[in-house]
């Protein structure tokens, strides 16, 4: 199974930073929708009102936007799809997020991870030479899991040409766009550089930006230059009412402008507790990801995360197990970034000023354990 963050077999935490959730409380109207959301009877199976919905709130026509159950098993189903087209090889970013590599694995793919723009050219440019002739699946995460960066211009007009001239089936996990600080003028259309808009399969689930990553929900958008066909298929795909009541009430909430308002607000509140948190760190001796070589970053903007969570490192004579450990027995998770592709890393999101508090404790003092 991939690692993840979030709920384990241990005791509930006190204070969970080890996935990318929103900490801070629901606005009323989500809070209302999900409570009056109809349990009694089956969804619309064909979800038109939500789609019309979605498709007003700027995410393109609602006849090219597939309802799911959240990025996870869209992630599988474009796999599937991508599978049946005549795809055998995947390309996933590396360090990023486990489930790309691990549905294509399970069918039998080949997987390839990339680190920079400039090698995915290099590599996909010798399978050509070499041969390989059948479409692969490219995929890009903006904000990219576990770094937080964003991708710059240039390097998304270098992956346009790349899709175009190499023959590549382009999906864009945009699972953080909604906590993007600075956010995006339009949260559709918008999120993505006009330069690929038109090709790219776009996967967006809010629940984390909600704060409700229980409730299962997500949306695939396929680019105009995806054939009806394909968009069909990938329809059929689903299982029927892949989307439950909750995950209706969660979708069109997110539609809504009060609750488009808070997100905003909130993703500029959490990328201010996310550089105090960053602050804190450094001042206890850890270092910091986005302090790396430029080198590192060279296919990102703007000098840092963009979303609120973060990578850091406990300094030298502490290992990062230990470190989880500990903060673990004090009721306190953090997500180890070994399986993101960053060993001795830890991704922390930011949390709320009393969760950071127990958290500087935890680290300064070692065992306190911490009550909520
Ligand atoms: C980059 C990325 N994409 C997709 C997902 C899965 O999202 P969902 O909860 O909508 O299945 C996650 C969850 O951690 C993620 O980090």
């Amino acid at each position: 199974m991939v690692e993840h963050g979030g709920t384990d077999l241990g005791p509930a935490v006190a204070w969970d930073f080890s996935t990318n959730a929103n900490p801070l409380p629901p606005p009323e109207g989500l809070s209302m929708a999900l409570a009056g959301a109809d349990r009694r009877r089956y969804p619309e199976p064909s979800y038109l009102h939500l789609r019309e919905r979605l498709a007003r709130s700027g995410l393109g026509d609602a006849d090219r936007l597939l309802p799911t159950a959240g990025s996870a098993e869209a992630i599988r189903r474009l796999t599937l799809l991508a599978h049946l087209q005549g795809v055998r090889h995947v390309w996933t970013p590396w360090p990023g997020f486990g489930e790309y590599a691990a549905a294509a694995e399970a069918l039998g793919l080949t997987v390839s991870r990339y680190s920079s723009v400039e090698e995915l050219a290099r590599r996909v440019s010798a399978r050509r030479a070499a041969g390989e002739r059948a479409t692969m699946l490219l995929w890009v995460c903006d904000p990219c899991n576990p770094t937080g960066r964003c991708l710059n211009e240039p390097s998304w007009q270098r992956l346009a040409e790349l899709c175009r001239t190499m023959d590549l089936m382009l999906a864009a996990d945009l699972a953080y766009a909604p906590l993007r600080w600075p956010g995006h003028a339009s949260p559709g259309e918008g999120a993505l550089p006009s330069c690929v808009r038109g090709i790219a399969w776009q996967l967006w689930s809010p629940n984390k930006a909600l704060g409700m990553t229980g409730v299962r929900a997500g949306v695939l958008v396929a680019p105009p230059s995806a054939e009806r066909a394909d968009v069909d298929r990938l329809l059929h795909l689903a299982p029927s009412w892949v989307l439950s009541a909750e995950g209706v009430a969660l979708l069109q909430a997110w539609c809504e402008p009060e609750v488009r308002d808070w997100l905003g607000a909130c993703a500029q509140q959490l990328a201010t507790w996310c550089d105090e948190m960053a602050a804190d760190l450094q001042a206890l001796g850890w270092s910091l990801h986005s302090h790396l070589p430029a080198d590192v970053h060279a296919d990102h903007e703007g000098p840092g995360p963009m979303v609120p969570f973060l990578l850091a490192k406990p300094p030298a004579g502490e290992g990062s197990a230990q470190v989880l450990q500990r903060c673990r027995a004090a009721g306190i998770r953090l997500r180890d970034a070994s399986s993101l592709g960053l060993p001795s890393w830890l991704r922390l999101r930011a949390h709320v000023p009393q969760a950071r508090l127990a958290l500087l404790a935890c680290l300064r003092n070692g065992q306190q354990v911490v009550q909520a």
